[in-house]
């Protein structure tokens, strides 16, 4: 089981790593993260289990995140109450993009990150995504909203970005209204 300590924090170098293309069969070994990455994001979005294993509440946690340089991402998206739906994607690409941007209104968050970052982050507010998963077989996601705002934060994340390196610190609320809320 993940907890906390496993995940790394952004004082650490790892996560400005570019990760590698994931080759299959998927090894055991990636499996087992995979699958333990959607458990503890499952049960972190469980108020009761957050509590009790202490578990700060997340929407999607990539291979660098656990200190594995490699290009697989996964999100838990609570779609409707105590619902979730669980995405694995491996390689990913985006192949399409909207025109249209928006930010998180409070602020986008990521488990690595323990402190409050303020600033408007852009983000397509829809995208396709094309990548494998976990049998190697190709898949094609579409995504909008906050499904979207993960699955380009995840992506960063492979590529060494976090998501504070969208906000400009000199003026972190700039352009504000040149993209949509959420
Ligand atoms: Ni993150």
């Amino acid at each position: 089981m993940i907890k906390m300590k496993d995940i790394i924090d952004e004082k650490d170098k790892r996560l400005r790593v570019i990760s590698k293309d994931v080759t299959f069969p998927l090894s055991d070994e990636d499996k087992k993260h995979i699958e333990d990455m959607l458990e503890y994001l499952t049960n972190s979005q469980i108020e009761e289990l957050s509590e009790k294993y202490d578990l700060r509440p997340g929407m999607g946690l990539s291979a660098i995140q656990l200190g594995i340089p490699k290009r697989y991402f996964v999100v838990v998206n609570e779609y409707d109450e105590g619902k979730f739906e669980n995405y694995v994607i491996i390689n990913p690409k985006i192949v399409s993009n909207s025109e249209e941007k928006i930010y998180v209104e409070l602020g986008e968050g990521c488990l690595s990150v323990n402190r409050e970052v303020d600033g408007i982050v852009p983000r397509y507010a829809r995208i396709t995504v094309e990548g494998y998963d976990e049998e190697g077989n190709k898949i094609r996601v579409r995504a909008r909203e906050e499904l979207a705002i993960a699955f380009q934060h995840e992506i960063d994340h492979l590529n060494g970005i976090l998501f504070y390196d969208h906000i400009d610190p000199k003026n972190p609320y700039k352009d504000q209204n040149k993209y949509r809320a959420i």
